[in-house]
């Protein structure tokens, strides 16, 4: 990707160099790993007795990308997620995460791998008797930290998904859409280079399911965080896809519409179906495709 470089001339010289833009950008510019995708799939098939559910799949999650991945209910996606955590292996190909194979690490270095991700998992899934505090502070509790930066964290996170007065409730006090929230806050505790999203606003209505959408474009655009989003609303694929978030002078976090401005956002597409990838690109080539599958699916058929 060069689009955040420009071209500068040299004062001494007449020749154009390319440049990158900020410091920020010099430093990724220059960092080897940067190059690295955050997650890849090579050639990974996976069956469970004879049903073959992923047969040869290849993809990457760049850096600060967020991947969506689409299918029918059935078609590998949690799968695949599972796969990159390690609670699954394949039968076959490779899976990278941040350039390291995890394909045959055992559950001790899979630790430190999941360490390094964030989980939302398809259904929130919170601990009931707990309250928000103990809930976003239980990998930090499980690692034992130290109580004042747990509290620290845990109030970052909870502030960042706009829920800073849930912080002594239960989980049954909560709306649907809250509890969502609290997850990904839990998923964020230790500021995860990744994240995984597994049906993030399923069963949300779509105000709520578009702060949900809205948290994860702050992370792309933000935080720089590389992302799997599953999900099969295709409300969630146009946000994703047109919107991005910019922070103002005073930290206040906007979002925009990709418009005249040029801009480009940070969302692929990937689509599932009988264990292959039948499509890799953009949300315009999506809709753009003429595949009769892909169009039944876009139309809700
Ligand atoms: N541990 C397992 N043993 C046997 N079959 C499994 C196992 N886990 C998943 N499957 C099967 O693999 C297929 C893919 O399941 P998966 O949960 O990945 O689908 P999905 O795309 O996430 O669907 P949904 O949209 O409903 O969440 C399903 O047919 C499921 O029944
Ligand atoms: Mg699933």
């Amino acid at each position: 990707m060069v689009s955040f470089l420009k071209r500068k001339k040299e004062k001494e010289g007449s020749h154009a160099t390319m440049q990158p833009v900020s410091k920020d950008m010099e430093d990724a510019f220059f960092q080897p790993t940067r190059a690295l995708p955050a997650i890849e799939f090579r050639n990974v098939h996976l069956a469970f007795d004879d049903k073959v559910i992923l047969d040869g799949i290849s993809f990457k999650v760049r850096r600060g990308e967020t991947k969506i991945i689409l299918g029918r209910s059935g078609s590998g996606k949690s799968t695949l997620i599972r796969l990159v955590l390690g609670l699954l292996k394949p039968d076959d190909g490779e899976i990278l995460v941040d350039g390291e194979d995890i394909t045959y690490l055992s559950e001790a270095q899979m630790m430190d791998v999941r360490a390094k991700i964030g989980m939302v998992f398809q259904e929130g899934a919170l601990f009931d008797s707990l309250p928000v505090y103990d809930n976003v502070a239980y990998r930090l509790h499980e690692r034992k930290v130290d109580e004042e930066l747990v509290e620290e964290q845990v109030k970052r996170m909870l502030e960042f998904v706009d829920l800073e007065d849930a912080i002594d409730k239960m989980p049954d006090e909560l709306s649907g859409g809250m509890r969502r929230r609290v997850g990904i806050a839990r998923a964020l505790v230790g500021n995860p280079r990744i994240v995984l999203f597994d049906e993030p606003t399923a069963g949300l209505d779509p105000p709520t399911a578009r702060t949900i959408c809205e948290l994860a474009i702050k992370l792309r655009d933000i935080q720089d965080v590389s992302s799997i989003f599953v999900t099969h609303e295709m409300k969630n694929l146009e946000y994703l896809s047109s919107e991005y978030a910019i922070m103002e002078d005073d930290g206040k976090v906007i979002f925009e519409e990709e418009g005249e401005r040029l801009c480009i956002i940070n969302t692929e597409i990937i689509m599932l179906h009988e264990g292959e990838l039948i499509f890799s690109g953009k949300e315009e080539q999506l809709r753009a495709s003429k595949d009769k599958y892909i169009q039944r699916f876009l139309n809700g058929k």
